[in-house]
């Protein structure tokens, strides 16, 4: 008897140890796949800041009709530093214009492979409809810029809004720039330029030069933009994740943020809307998830504008075949249903999806677009939520705002429209908002062809044609 127990006893040890070492095994194979992945960074070569000024960005403030900031970078040791600036107009001649000078703050970044230094000033209280002329000056150096400032912003609203840029080379992103920056001078000039992060490939000093580049001189000096982190612009460190110093010290964005996290989520009031940006990257701290959470139902339910829109880059709902955030899901979409949120901005899936919300038949708001314009591409998943997809495009889109109307276009690069629906008050000014879906006979496009000649994945490129056969006919019979 004794001896049965003894065996028992060690069998079942035997087994024990069995599913430990299998485990371990499958933790290390998972570590040496997701190594990279989960804890590697791009090198940053080392690096010096030239002693000129550079990397001249216009950020809004809380109030984008009469707040603006100015941040730019130059040289190594901190100096005194100014901000210049003066209305122009056609009446006003050159010699005569009205300079105001006003300090700037400055601070030293410093990151693995070298340092600089960043300025930073604000003005606030510009004109609608009216533009200034500024200059910077560090030391002996000096660089110059222009304001524009909207005029008729309680009537329209029009924005560029794109998704994941990580351009590493700059080259494909640099050509859609410069079709958006020759509408500058334009009558379809945009107001701003929103971003749902992971503008750069890493947090590298050469990759932050590529973006600017890639936009070619001036535009940031000049076009107001608004950004969202994303994971990208992160550095990892183990098991935790800190944003790259040189994000918040050269977008200067309202610190109306939840504690810890200002200049990284914050909110920028229209007179039509107010656009509320979340970093999302905190999104598994649950010190991040309670703040955000009661900061984003506020900053939803305190606005008195008639459109809310947000914009964040890990997807609620995702399109990335096999991916899901159960925290933006579980969290954060309830909150932006019942809070009232009109359209959200997403990214980080490299796909496109559009995903309006129903109501027994009618389609209504909050609209949910995840969107890409990275030379990098992955497969998108088919899950009927979707109202449409696409894959393994580059894309941007356009966004008019109107008191009664928002309309929401996408491009492929080539000026293609993709997508197209419009968001319509009810009248009685009580959320939902009906979505009318302009699309429907554009077709969707899948072009994501990037499975490899193994036997394994030719396998899963049949099964991923088969889908979207599925889907089209799905599409047919509806
Ligand atoms: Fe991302």
């Amino acid at each position: 008897m004794r001896e049965k127990e003894k065996r028992r006893g060690k069998n079942k040890r035997l087994r024990l140890l069995i599913v430990l070492l299998v485990l371990a095994l499958g933790v290390g194979i998972l570590l040496k796949l997701r190594w990279r992945a989960w804890f590697g960074n791009p090198t940053e070569e080392p690096y010096t800041t030239a002693e000129q000024i550079d990397r001249l960005t216009l950020t809004p403030g809380q109030n984008f009709a009469s707040e603006r900031s100015i941040s730019w970078r130059c040289g190594e040791s901190l100096q005194p530093s100014e901000l210049l600036y003066a209305e122009v107009s056609d009446m006003i001649l050159p010699q005569e214009l009205d300079w105001t000078s006003i300090a700037a703050e400055g601070q030293i970044v410093q990151t693995r492979s070298g340092r600089g230094c960043y300025y930073t000033a604000s003005l606030d209280n510009l004109e609608e409809g009216r533009a200034y002329l500024y200059r910077v000056r560090t030391g002996s150096q000096e660089a110059s810029g222009r304001i524009d400032m909207p005029s008729g912003l309680d009537t329209l609203v029009r924005f560029i809004y794109l998704g994941d840029v990580q351009d590493p080379s700059g080259q494909m992103s640099s050509e859609l720039f410069e079709r958006l920056t020759g509408h500058i001078d334009s009558a379809i000039r945009p107001s701003f330029v929103a971003a749902a992060g992971d503008q750069i490939e890493g947090p590298t000093d050469e990759y932050w030069r590529v973006w600017y580049s890639a936009w070619g001189a001036g535009y940031l000096a000049r076009t107001p933009f608004i950004l969202s982190t994303g994971n990208h612009e992160y550095l990892k460190k183990g098991f935790t994740r800190e944003l790259d110093p040189r994000w918040v010290a050269q977008y200067n964005y309202p610190a109306n943020g939840p504690e810890g996290f200002e200049r990284r989520s914050y909110y920028v009031d229209f007179p039509l809307m107010r656009l509320i940006v979340l970093d999302s990257n905190g999104i598994n701290d649950p010190i991040a998830i309670l703040r955000h959470r009661s900061w984003l139902r506020e900053a939803l339910e305190s606005s008195g504008q008639p459109w809310q829109v947000v914009m964040f880059h890990h997807a609620v709902q995702c399109v990335r075949d096999s991916r899901s955030h159960p925290v933006m899901r579980y969290v954060y979409k309830p909150i932006l249903e019942e809070a009232g949120a009109d359209l959200v901005l997403q990214g980080h899936d490299h796909a496109y999806s559009r995903i309006t919300t129903k109501d027994r038949a009618d389609t209504i708001s909050p609209l949910y677009v995840i969107s890409s314009s990275s030379p990098k591409v992955y497969r998108n998943g088919f899950d009927p939520i979707h109202d449409r997809l696409g894959s393994g495009l580059q894309l941007y889109q356009s966004v008019e705002v109107r008191p009664n109307s928002l309309r929401y276009r996408s491009y492929l690069y080539s000026g293609e429209l993709y997508d197209d629906v419009e968001l319509l008050h009810s009248g009685s000014g009580q959320k939902p908002n009906r979505a009318i879906d302009w699309a429907r006979d554009l077709p969707e496009r899948f072009e994501f062809n990037a499975f490899g000649s193994s036997s394994k994945a030719q396998k899963k490129a049949n099964q991923y044609r088969e889908a979207i056969q599925r889907r089209a006919q799905s599409h047919q019979s509806n």
